[in-house]
């Protein structure tokens, strides 16, 4: 797909298919990650891939949208040390997973949390690491297709505020 196709297309989708996703395309999710770019190359992250049903069900009810978990195919914890370039590193990290992610037809949604100690408890970090997001991964139920619209018609009706408003020259 077109970088930009995919950009401009890519929206947060929280309705997954049950189908499963094949272990090379996981897997090529989860290395757009890790290849991602960071402050000084710190590569200060770890993405906690949480398969065991019963963890995930814990972890779900520690982020806002239970259901977002419980329904994804793919869940991913992106961890970081505490700190502002961890922050904005993890960032880029998310945004090339879910890039990566839609090129294969894979749709996500990132989760946040009221509490990031507990989600953090659950998944047993220690006091040095933060989760930064919850990630969900999943077919979408209903087929999306991003060919069917041009990069313009995908942008006009984002749900987005106006060029204008967003971008500035001084
Ligand atoms: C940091 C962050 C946290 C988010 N947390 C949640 C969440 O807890 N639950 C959820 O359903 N969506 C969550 N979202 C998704 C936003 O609601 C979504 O990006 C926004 O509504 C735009 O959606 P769109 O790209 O489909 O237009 C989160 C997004 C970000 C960037």
């Amino acid at each position: 797909m077109d970088t930009y196709l995919a950009i401009a297309s890519k929206r947060d989708w929280r309705n997954f298919a049950g189908r499963a996703i094949p272990a090379d395309v996981e897997r090529r999710i989860l290395e757009a990650g890790r290849v991602s770019s960071s402050a000084n190359n710190k590569q200060h992250r770890r993405f906690v891939v949480v398969d065991d049903p019963a963890l995930r069900e814990r972890l779900a009810q520690t982020v806002y949208a239970p259901a977002n978990v419980l329904g994804a195919t793919l869940v991913v914890a992106v961890v970081t040390p505490p700190g502002e370039m961890p922050a904005f590193d993890s960032g880029r990290a998310v945004e090339n997973m879910f890039l990566a992610a839609w090129n294969e037809g894979v749709v996500s949604v990132p989760n946040g949390m009221g509490d990031r100690d507990a989600t953090g408890a659950v998944l047993g970090l220690g006091e040095d690491e933060v989760v930064r997001i919850v990630l969900s991964f999943g077919y979408p139920a209903k087929p999306r297709d991003p060919e069917s619209r041009s990069t313009g018609e995908w942008i006009a009706e984002a749900n987005r505020e106006a060029f204008d408003q967003i971008v500035e020259r001084r």
